[in-house]
């Protein structure tokens, strides 16, 4: 966020807390997804307060300045704002209108109302309120479509792939991106110190509300090996660099308890950066998805080098934010195997707190 407004001057997207919880720098990053050969753009809204520049690599970022056509019109989420009165003060707007122009994209049919009001989960608005902005929604799918062309965008990703890993240095600090676990593994031993980031939606928080100067990091967002998912009928393996949305969807169709806690779980764009890895290393006391995971009986893949151990999820805790981590090891997957009958397991979560959305758990 500060690389966009003071660097770049582009003061449309906004700070309000820094801390990935209002919403008004919600940005929209483009990854490649899927085979060579077969490769789609994927969309998804995230919040620019607690990214680190870096983590761009190889991704392609947009705006509320790339809404605008060539001709200086709206884009239709932005005009319909204007016509349902989605926008008083205006400072939220801009995030809004990214999140509505993630779900435009990603939804070609106008969604339900649910699903609108979990798109805008991670966004605050204090003095319009919702209905309109929801409406505006409504009213953005009945303007003439105008969807982003993709195919110039698809290709300048796949040239950037071909890149080696970048090693980028700022401000006494230096950053690490990895593009395959060998190279991951290794440099997890050789720099054993270096501070591990995925999603950065926990540690992005150290910095902009701590001050913390990370010095050396591990990127692990270019590393697709950790970004896979085995779910069958009898065993889930999440790789620990997925991110909490495509890990909850996984996880819905092992356990459909999950749901609930899947759709309670921070916001849209907290889920479309937060990784699974980084919420069970994280070992934070208010981490939702560790109770539900231990009740299930998961198993955490551990690796160092190239030697891997596994271990119950529950023997990974050993005391407050302490786990099993060895120097050098990082968390790999995540393992969830069905009961051998199923009518002996009886599955429930609920999470209990003041808000629907966005909130700390209470119980
Ligand atoms: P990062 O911030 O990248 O890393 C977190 C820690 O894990 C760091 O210590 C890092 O070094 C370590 N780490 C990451 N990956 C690995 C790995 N593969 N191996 C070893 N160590 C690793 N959490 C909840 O549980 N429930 C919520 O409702 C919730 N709401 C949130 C709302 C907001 C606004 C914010 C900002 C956060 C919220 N969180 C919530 C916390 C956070 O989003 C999750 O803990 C998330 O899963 C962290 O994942 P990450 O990839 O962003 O981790
Ligand atoms: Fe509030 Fe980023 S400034 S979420
Ligand atoms: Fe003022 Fe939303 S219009 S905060």
């Amino acid at each position: 966020l500060q690389y966009l407004r003071e660097d770049q001057h582009q003061t449309g997207t906004k700070e309000g807390c820094a801390e990935g919880d209002c919403g008004a720098c919600t940005v929209v990053i483009g990854e490649l997804v899927g085979d060579e050969g077969n490769e789609e753009l994927r969309l998804r809204a995230i919040n620019a307060c607690i990214q680190f520049l870096p983590a761009l690599d190889g991704k392609a970022l947009f705006t509320i300045e790339d809404l605008e056509r060539n001709d200086g019109s709206l884009h239709p989420v932005q005009q319909a704002l204007v016509q349902q009165h989605g926008s008083q003060c205006g400072f939220c707007t801009p995030g809004f209108a990214m999140s509505l122009w993630a779900l435009y994209e990603n939804e070609p049919v106008c969604p339900e109302r649910d699903e609108v009001e979990h798109a805008l989960s991670g966004n605050l608005c204090r003095c319009t309120g919702y209905r309109p902005i929801v409406e505006a929604n409504q009213e953005a799918y009945a303007l003439p479509r105008q969807s982003l062309t993709r195919q110039p965008i698809i290709t300048a990703l796949k040239q950037l792939r071909k890149l080696p890993p970048l090693d980028y240095q700022g401000a006494g600090q230096r950053s690490h991106s990895p593009h395959t676990l060998a190279e991951l593994a290794e440099l997890r031993e050789t720099l054993p110190d270096a501070r591990l980031v995925a999603g950065g939606t926990d540690v992005g928080l150290w910095v902009t509300k701590q001050g913390r100067d990370l010095g050396e990091i591990i990127q692990l967002g270019a590393v697709s090996e950790l970004k896979t998912l085995q779910l069958g009928a009898e065993r889930l393996e999440i790789g620990a660099g997925v991110s909490l949305t495509d890990a909850f969807v996984a996880l819905t169709a092992f356990e459909p308890q999950w749901a609930e806690l899947a759709r309670r779980f921070a916001s849209v764009p907290i889920k479309n950066a937060g990784t699974m890895g980084g919420n069970v290393a994280n070992g934070s006391p208010i981490g939702d998805s560790m109770p539900a995971l231990i009740a299930l009986g998961s198993r955490v893949v551990l690796q160092k080098g190239m030697a891997t151990r596994e271990m119950a999820l529950e023997d990974f805790y050993l005391g407050y934010q302490k786990t099993a981590l060895q120097a050098g090891e990082f968390v790999r997957s995540l393992i969830l195997e069905a009961p051998k009958a199923p009518l002996q397991r009886i599955f429930r979560s609920y999470k209990v707190a003041k808000r629907t959305d966005q909130d700390i758990s209470a119980v």
